[in-house]
């Protein structure tokens, strides 16, 4: 019985080690997409700021707090003073309105957690997207509705040139969109 339980392992050992390393390929492999990609990262906050209910239940337009989104290459995080414009008065016994306050008095700035990011060697500019009338949910899903902002969409260089190639469909609401450049100096400059 002992010796046959033995043998059933030893038969059975390389079997085991090839399921083990392979597993472990498959889950780097996936891991490592995923942090290039960026899908589905979505960091704790140093506050818990809700888009849902900011940008969804008080409709606070988007540009109120990404004031540079329409004139520059970036969105722009709104700084401490964009939050107590409201919450001098609001909510100010609530703790995380406290921690902003405490941000606030003591001038530093929030260290909030970057989300989306193209690495330094591609060039990305909100301005052409927006003033072209692509709304932010057709890159960055559903905002009003997220407690949390996480990645969505993938932007990877495949996705952009996706778009870029057939605008019209991925668009269909955006009237008179062009296809947008595949010539590789308009992102890598
Ligand atoms: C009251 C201010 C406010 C409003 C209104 C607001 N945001 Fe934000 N947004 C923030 C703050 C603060 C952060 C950084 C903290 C966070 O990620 O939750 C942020 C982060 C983001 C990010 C992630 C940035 C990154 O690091 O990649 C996106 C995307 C975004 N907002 C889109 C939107 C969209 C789209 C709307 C409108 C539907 C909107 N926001 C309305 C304040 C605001
Ligand atoms: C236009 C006014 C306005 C602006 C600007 C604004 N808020 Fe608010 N915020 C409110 C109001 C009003 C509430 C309470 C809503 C409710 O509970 O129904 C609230 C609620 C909150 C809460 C939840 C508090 C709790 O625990 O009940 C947090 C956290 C918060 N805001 C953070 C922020 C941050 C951070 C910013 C800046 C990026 C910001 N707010 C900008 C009006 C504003
Ligand atoms: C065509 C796709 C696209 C559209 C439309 C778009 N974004 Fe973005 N957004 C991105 C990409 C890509 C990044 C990462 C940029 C980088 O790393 O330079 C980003 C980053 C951000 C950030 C982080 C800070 C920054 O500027 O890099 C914020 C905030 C943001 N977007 C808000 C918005 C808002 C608000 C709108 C709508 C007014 C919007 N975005 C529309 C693709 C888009
Ligand atoms: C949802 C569709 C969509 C996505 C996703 C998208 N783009 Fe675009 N982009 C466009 C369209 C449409 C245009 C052309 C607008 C026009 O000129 O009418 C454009 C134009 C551009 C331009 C040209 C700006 C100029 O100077 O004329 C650059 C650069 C660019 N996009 C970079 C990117 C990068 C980098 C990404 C990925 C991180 C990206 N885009 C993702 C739709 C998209
Ligand atoms: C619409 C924008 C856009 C255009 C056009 C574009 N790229 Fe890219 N490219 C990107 C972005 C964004 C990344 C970074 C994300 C990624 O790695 O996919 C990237 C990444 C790359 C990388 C690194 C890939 C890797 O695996 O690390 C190379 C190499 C590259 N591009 C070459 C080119 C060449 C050559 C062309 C012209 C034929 C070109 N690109 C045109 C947006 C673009």
């Amino acid at each position: 019985m002992k010796s046959s339980f033995i043998d059933y392992i030893l038969r059975n050992r390389i079997p085991v080690t090839i399921f083990v390393v392979a597993a472990a390929f498959v889950i780097t492999y996936f891991a490592s997409r995923a942090e290039r990609d960026g899908v589905g990262y979505t960091p704790d906050q140093p506050i818990n700021f809700s888009h849902r209910l900011h940008a969804g239940d008080m409709q606070i337009d988007c540009q109120y707090c990404h004031v540079s989104v329409e004139k520059s290459r970036h969105a722009m995080v709104p700084a401490v003073e964009t939050c107590m414009n409201c919450h001098k008065v609001a909510r100010t016994d609530r703790p995380e309105i406290i921690k902003l306050t405490d941000y606030y008095n003591k001038d530093k700035p929030i260290p909030w957690k970057r989300v989306h990011k193209v690495p330094d060697y591609a060039y990305f500019n909100h301005s052409v997207h927006v003033t072209k009338g692509i709304q932010c949910e057709s890159c960055h899903g559903d905002v009003k509705r997220m407690e949390k902002i996480g990645q969505v969409n993938s932007f990877t260089m495949r996705n952009c040139l996706s778009c870029h190639r057939n605008a019209h469909e991925r668009l269909p609401d955006v009237e008179g969109i062009q296809n947008g450049p595949e010539y590789c100096y308009a992102c890598h400059r």
